[in-house]
């Protein structure tokens, strides 16, 4: 296969990149009035503007074309009819099939899997439904008032972010808490403040074998039995959600509360299955639906619309245009909106956990770059930490704006302000300020020439930054579901362009094996242990520093 680089569409937008070097982005806007108009677009509720993009109609149609070459349609249409295409781990990639309503007919690797996906839907609709109403309840007759997910990445980021992206939307005296890390304090902390008697236990694993989540849901059992529960009565307080019904029915969680899914949903894109659980149990089954209709809309446009009109496809081009043509290495996700304060965490896993990959589907070593480092904090705050470095480094980021023109519920003008500084970044960050009008102002400003020449380089913007926005009506579950598959689909195109398999994750396993492998070498507290031999220099004497610590500490 001749690799991407050297394909006519990829070479024509290098000379793309080389002619617009000297152009800057608001040339394009002061050349093209229609700008915003031919390079925006809605779809499913949502609205994206990419026109502050260093892109033209030429450089757009040459995305397409590449888009068109590396047999996008054809890999998207595969997804949809369920084929393996997460070659490595031989399994379809099939999350669009857990939010396609009861009318659906999808089939994994030629499987039906629609009815189980309803059927398992049904059951959770059952306990959300029950332990809202309080036909469940906990061992004392208590309403499970508390609910504490435990599980780490795909199991913990999807929940963790839609229930705080929908908070106006909590059950009343509901509480939910999220417990992901391996350091003992996450669990002990958060058991701090709960008791035994009103808490429900959600342990959410998809292999059931994540060595952090383990040690979490047995601790959690721990004080949940050190309490005075009886064996019998963690039927009452947990429940499982997982594809493993061997390790959770050894956990010792009744069937009856474990929510299945399966091998063909990926962790990072799992928060639609049974992981959904503890969204449904916060905000009510009925707004969970609602969050599966959104991405219900975004996957129903993404399959139907053509590749120049469809908003999952323009946003990953732009991406790819940034990245491999750009240069540009980083990128920023910048919610404004304080209830998304945990979507740049949770795209994080989407993006870097599949697209961060350097061999191609054929196992040879990429020839272009790959998924850019992301990251990102809700707007304004970020604004006020490492925008600095976006207006003003010596590195390019892009970035996504992400914005409700409305709020649930409106408090002073702190919506306007909001939106204000949400349209004032992508301004400046598109226009920049020229040395002369840093100048101009300083002048008014009335400073002497002699201050204006020592201020005027520090005060100048170079622009130019490439940003998309992102705008709905309003943050509901609908939108925030197709804001979620506009992203996962996004991240598809990108790994098809890219020649890569985005549905995989091996880049997390060296680590993993290399832990289980250290924990015999690191001693309890009091323990005296013999110096480490066994590795690198620098390895070695981190354990015996640590071993050292921790042997002149008795007991807990
Ligand atoms: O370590 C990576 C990973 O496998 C993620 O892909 C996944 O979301 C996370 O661990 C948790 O896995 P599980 O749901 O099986 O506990």
């Amino acid at each position: 296969m001749t690799s991407i680089v050297d394909a006519p569409e990829w070479r024509a937008l290098t000379k793309n990149a080389e002619a617009l070097a000297g152009t800057s982005m608001r040339d394009l806007f002061a050349r093209d009035p229609d700008r915003f108009r031919r390079y925006s677009l809605s779809a499913a509720g949502l609205f994206l503007d990419f026109s502050k993009n260093k892109i033209s109609d030429e450089i757009l149609d040459n995305l397409l074309a590449l888009a068109k070459a590396r047999g996008l349609e054809a890999r998207r249409d595969a997804m949809f009819a369920g084929d393996k295409i997460n070659e490595t781990e031989d399994r379809p990639v099939l999350h669009v099939a857990l939010r396609a309503g009861a009318d659906a007919a999808y089939a994994a690797g030629g499987a039906p899997v629609s009815a189980l996906v309803n059927e398992e839907l049904a059951r959770m609709k059952r306990f959300a439904d029950a332990v809202q109403g309080g036909k469940v309840r906990g061992r004392t007759g208590k309403a499970l008032v508390n609910v504490v997910n435990i599980g780490i990445g795909g199991s913990d980021l999807g929940p963790q972010m839609a229930v705080e992206a929908l908070r106006p939307y909590w059950i009343k005296g509901r509480r939910s808490h999220f417990v992901s890390n391996v350091d003992g304090r996450h669990l002990a902390d958060t058991l701090s403040e709960l008791d035994p008697e009103t808490t429900l236990f959600v342990i959410a694993s998809k292999t059931f074998t994540t060595q952090e989540t383990l040690a979490n849901a047995r601790s959690a059992k721990d004080w949940f039995l050190n309490s005075g529960a009886r064996e019998e009565d963690i039927a009452k307080h947990f429940a499982a959600l997982s594809t493993n019904e061997e390790a959770v029915t050894a956990f010792g969680v009744d069937p009856e509360n474990m929510f299945r899914f399966w091998d063909w949903v990926g962790g990072r894109y799992s928060l639609w299955s049974a992981i959904g659980l503890s969204i449904a149990l916060q905000v009510g089954f009925q707004n969970f639906e609602k969050l599966l209709a959104g991405a219900r809309a975004m996957d129903a446009h993404f399959r139907a619309a053509p590749l120049g009109e469809n908003m999952p496809a323009l946003l990953a081009l732009v991406g790819v245009w940034n990245r491999n043509f750009l240069d540009i290495r980083a990128h920023a996700v910048l919610p404004y909106d304080q209830h998304l304060h945990r979507l740049p965490a949770y795209l994080q896993q989407a993006d870097m956990e599949s697209n961060g990959k350097r061999v191609g589907l054929d196992g040879a070593p990429v020839a272009h770059e790959t998924g850019p480092v992301l990251f990102g904090e809700p707007g304004t705050n970020g604004q006020h930490a490492f925008y600095q470095l976006l207006h003003q480094g010596t590195d390019i980021v892009s970035a996504d704006f992400i914005a409700a023109a409305t709020a649930a519920s409106e408090l002073g003008d702190h919506h306007q302000l909001l939106l204000a500084n949400f349209l004032a970044q992508t301004e400046a960050l598109m226009r920049g300020r020229t040395e002369a009008e840093a100048r101009a102002d300083l002048a008014a400003a009335g400073l002497a020439p002699a201050e204006i020449d020592r201020l005027a380089p520090h005060k100048a913007f170079p622009g130019d930054r490439p940003t998309s926005s992102i705008l709905m009506d309003r943050l509901t579950p609908e939108t925030l579901g197709a804001l979620l598959a506009l992203y996962e689909h996004k991240i598809f195109c990108q790994g098809v362009i890219w020649g890569i398999n985005s549905f995989d994750q091996w880049g997390v396993e060296l680590g993993k094996a290399l832990a289980q492998d250290i924990l015999p070498e690191i001693g309890g507290p009091g323990e005296t242990r013999p110096p480490a031999t066994a590795r690198d220099s620098s390895t070695n004497g981190l354990i015996d520093r640590v071993n050292k610590a921790r042997g002149q500490r008795s007991g807990r």
